[in-house]
């Protein structure tokens, strides 16, 4: 009895010292909302890592505040007469009452995903790395040789970088087309929706008749992690290129017009790193997508982030059209049309410089000027900013519906054929 009781007390010691550590690199940290219309001069702010802008949405404006700049960051908007409203005074508190809630109320059993056995990606829990990569393992195995899982490259930490390929059936000329998801960590959605894209995909072998899809279901592997243990809403990497300040925002850190659009701080949370591409994620990103190109096929290729329910197509360095932009903003429109059809989400279809501000070193930049790819967008998932990154679970299927059809419908529309909703 006495050593029971001994022995729950150190358990229970144990376990309120894990609840201590969950999310403590976000204690201090605050939400806050500015008005919807703000100086341009807050831009400089934004860029300088004083503020953590949370969409590329125009008509939101919530952004978090680091605990080290938030003095700054009040003086600041005071001197210029700018109002803000505190959503949320301490982030670390309050991702863990959140755990804490879900805790008590969410007990019904997950499905599973275990090392042995995870058939199907979760689609009514996000899922950690490690079931990421057990469910990579075994669709390698079980759609064997239609699906092939590798590694492109290794993070910063070591750990690998997976990419899926799904192939062409029958036709060997097929054209390719490339997804990227998760290069921004707390973007938890898009690595969801990635991962049930490629279970889809799987199994509909007809929508990948004329089409070798490669999709890197999570590109930035250390962040992510990071964001399940000590900061939700971590964006970069976990690379120190920076000295005082740890990551590298892996989508400013591409070799066309580096610098343009970017932080040069390395606290920023869009710090663009010391030079083009010094970060390993973005050279194996940077050599798996040359290699596609270089094949004389890659057709598509779409960076998958969250939130603000857009889908942007080239520039984000500047306001001048892109080439091709007539035809990008067109399948885009044939995006946003079929996937409004399934649950009624609006998709806005625009360039993404006409977005919140200017942004460079992006991969879809890089993908239009560096490989000339003809279809480029950055495609930012739900919502438009109720639950911003903490996306409810129960938001991961029908995100992944509309997302398959408007995805269906564009493939289709590439190869010329007329699109039906079955
Ligand atoms: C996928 O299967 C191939 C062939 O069996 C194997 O060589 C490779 O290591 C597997 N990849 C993963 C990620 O398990
Ligand atoms: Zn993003």
């Amino acid at each position: 009895m006495a050593v029971t009781q001994l022995l729950s007390c150190a358990l229970l010691v144990i376990a309120v010292g894990a609840a201590a550590g969950f999310q403590e690199g976000l204690r201090g940290h605050q939400i806050w909302e500015l008005p919807s219309s703000i100086p341009a001069a807050l831009e400089d702010l934004l860029r300088d890592g004083l503020l953590d802008s949370l969409s590329h949405s125009k008509s939101h404006r919530k952004v978090h505040v680091p605990v080290e700049g938030l003095d700054n960051a009040r003086r600041i908007l005071k001197e210029r007469d700018v109002e803000f409203k505190v959503l949320v005074d301490d982030l670390a508190e309050h991702f863990q009452g959140e755990r804490r809630r879900r805790r008590e109320v969410d007990t019904r059993a997950a499905e599973s995903c275990t090392e042995n056995s995870c058939p199907a990606p979760l689609s009514n829990a996000y899922m950690t790395f490690t079931q990421m990569e057990y469910y990579l393992r075994e669709i390698n195995t079980t759609y064997a040789p239609r699906v092939s899982v590798k590694s492109i490259g290794k993070s910063v930490e070591g750990r690998d970088i997976w990419m899926v390929h799904v192939r062409s059936g029958g036709c060997a000329q097929g054209k390719s087309v490339y997804l990227e998801c998760g290069i921004h960590p707390r973007e938890w959605i898009a690595p969801a929706v990635c991962l049930q894209i490629v279970s889809r995909l799987a199994v509909h072998c007809s929508v990948t008749r004329a089409f070798n899809v490669y999709i890197v279901p999570m590109a930035n592997p250390d962040g992510y992690v990071y964001t399940w243990t000590t900061n939700r809403l971590w964006r970069k990497n976990r690379g120190n290129a920076g000295g005082q300040c740890v990551g590298v925002d892996l989508n400013r850190n591409w070799g066309f017009k580096f610098g343009v659009g970017a932080s040069s701080n390395p606290c920023s949370e869009v710090y663009m790193g010391p030079s083009a591409f010094s970060e390993p994620e973005t050279q194996a990103l940077r050599d798996v997508m040359t290699s596609l190109s270089e094949a004389g096929n890659l057709e598509l290729v779409i960076a998958v982030h969250s939130y603000g329910q857009m889908l942007l197509y080239p520039w984000g360095w500047t306001t001048e059209e892109a080439p091709d932009t007539p035809e990008m903003a067109a399948l885009g429109e044939i995006f946003a049309n079929t996937a409004h059809l399934r649950h009624n989400t609006v998709y806005t279809v625009t360039s993404s410089s006409s977005g919140l501000y200017f942004a460079s070193g992006a991969t879809d930049d890089w993908a239009k000027g560096v490989l000339n790819t003809k279809f480029v967008y950055t495609l930012e998932l739900r919502d438009t900013g109720e639950f911003g990154f903490k996306l409810e679970k129960s938001q991961i299927l029908p995100t992944t519906q509309e997302v398959w059809e408007g995805f269906k419908a564009m493939l289709l529309a590439i190869t010329g054929q007329k699109y039906t909703l079955l």
